[in-house]
């Protein structure tokens, strides 16, 4: 990780501190693997052209989602431009939600380390430069304000559970990749005071307020991990579609690093929002949402079909686990749910999606060449959507566990 350099794409702003400052050494990954990081977007005006074309092409330009259980198997058409939403009225309003989201002030703790030497697209931050790692979502405090939303969703999905593999009673190390803020590995070190846990991730974005049995690595998880072989009871890797090139190289390094009998968590999301009843229809902007995602796989070689794809599974049995089950969950999101607790999952899904549309959409669209203000009519649309209680979006996730022998 030491021979990592700044991006040279002249479309990412960096602070000049970090256009010469040495990158921090990896505390886990090796060196030898890295090969610079992917261009990010460089944001040109023939991309929305193009982008055009390719939807009057529709399901012949397409290249994506692969059915997978009960996902939709059609081909994909392709992104519509970002005109569409510009020349289109306003749906009127049907929704029973009335307030934006909070105000979302981004913040800096005071540390010298070039770790905090963000990369910046459209005045939202994003990881330092470590490795040829590019992960695709701001690490700001609007962002990471939606993750802690999402793991109250997901929790809520699994009745309040923070994991499905079968954990005994004497589990002692414990391992989660790609943390984010923090929130689960901080949540199952409370629940196992007598479990050492360590999260990881590319930015230091975990508060220091922690359980003492907790703590947290800034590493890169597509190098070569140097956690002792043998050592894990469990690890758990949630929502890193869009972050991974090879996936089975990611579990035969946790394969590694499991004990015999240890157990491997792996839980992924689609992209893609749909509907059972049509009411997310092509032209949506629900439908339209993750097509952003679609494309910029195509630029960054992260898959976003994990869950379309069947990758946890195929990942795990080609890294060597055994005993692999799965389970499928579709995820509501807006206000139409009539079951409760269906409801209750909706809304905060709602919530989390409204809290920083933009920010995670900033760098998909603009790979497609949109400007901030295109991007800002076309989420006015997609929001009037979500609160609709006629549209019945729903996107699928897939939570696959399996055993080291
Ligand atoms: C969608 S967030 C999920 C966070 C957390 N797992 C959760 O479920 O709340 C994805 C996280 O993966 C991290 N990430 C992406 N690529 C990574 C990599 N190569 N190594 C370590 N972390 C990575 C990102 O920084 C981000 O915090």
């Amino acid at each position: 990780m030491s021979g990592a350099q700044p991006t040279s794409d002249p479309s990412v702003e960096q602070p000049e501190a970090a256009k010469s400052a040495d990158q921090p050494t990896a505390s886990t990954s090796n060196p030898a693997t890295t090969s610079g990081a992917p261009d990010l977007p460089a944001a040109t005006p023939s991309a929305a052209g193009a982008a055009a074309a390719e939807a009057e092409a529709a399901a012949a330009a397409t290249t994506a989602a692969h059915a997978a259980g009960d996902v939709p198997a059609a081909p994909v058409p392709a992104l519509l431009p970002a005109s569409h939403w510009a020349d289109l009225p306003q749906a009127p309003r049907d929704d029973d939600t009335d307030s934006a989201q909070g105000d979302n002030a981004s913040s800096t703790a005071s540390m010298s380390s070039s770790i905090l030497q963000y990369r910046t697209i459209h005045g939202r931050t994003y990881h330092s430069e470590r490795g040829n790692a590019s992960y695709w979502s701001p690490n700001d405090e609007a962002q990471n304000e939606a993750l802690d939303i999402i793991h109250h969703v997901l929790t809520l999905s699994l009745d309040n559970k923070l994991h499905i593999a079968p954990l005994g009673d004497n589990i002692q190390k414990v391992l989660d990749i790609g943390t984010g803020t923090g929130i689960w590995a901080i949540d199952f070190a409370d629940e196992h005071p007598n479990c050492e846990v360590i999260g990881t991730d590319l930015s230091p974005t975990q508060p220091t307020w922690i359980p003492p049995n907790l703590k947290f690595e800034i590493d890169d998880c597509t190098q070569e991990w140097t956690f002792a072989e043998n050592s894990f009871d469990y690890i758990h890797i949630r929502w890193l579609f869009g972050s991974i090139a090879d996936w089975t190289h990611l579990f035969q390094q946790a394969y590694r690093s499991l004990k015999p009998g240890g157990y491997l968590e792996s839980q992924e999301a689609s992209i893609m929002f749909h509907s059972d009843d049509g009411s997310v229809h092509e032209k949506t902007a629900m439908a339209q949402f993750g097509k952003f995602f679609l494309e910029a796989a195509k630029v960054i070689g992260r898959s976003f079909t994990v869950v379309e794809d069947g990758t946890q599974r195929k990942a795990m049995e080609e890294a060597g686990f055994v005993d692999i089950q799965e389970k499928d969950l579709k995820t509501p999101i807006g206000p139409w749910p009539t079951d409760p607790k269906q409801l209750e999952i909706a809304r905060f899904q709602q919530m989390a999606v409204e809290q920083d549309t933009e920010g995670t959409l900033n760098m998909v669209a603009s790979l497609q060449g949109w400007t901030p203000t295109e991007v800002a009519v076309y989420v006015a649309h997609l929001r009037r959507e979500l609160r609709s209680k006629s549209i019945h979006g729903y996107y699928p996730q897939k939570i696959v566990w399996a055993r080291k022998p």
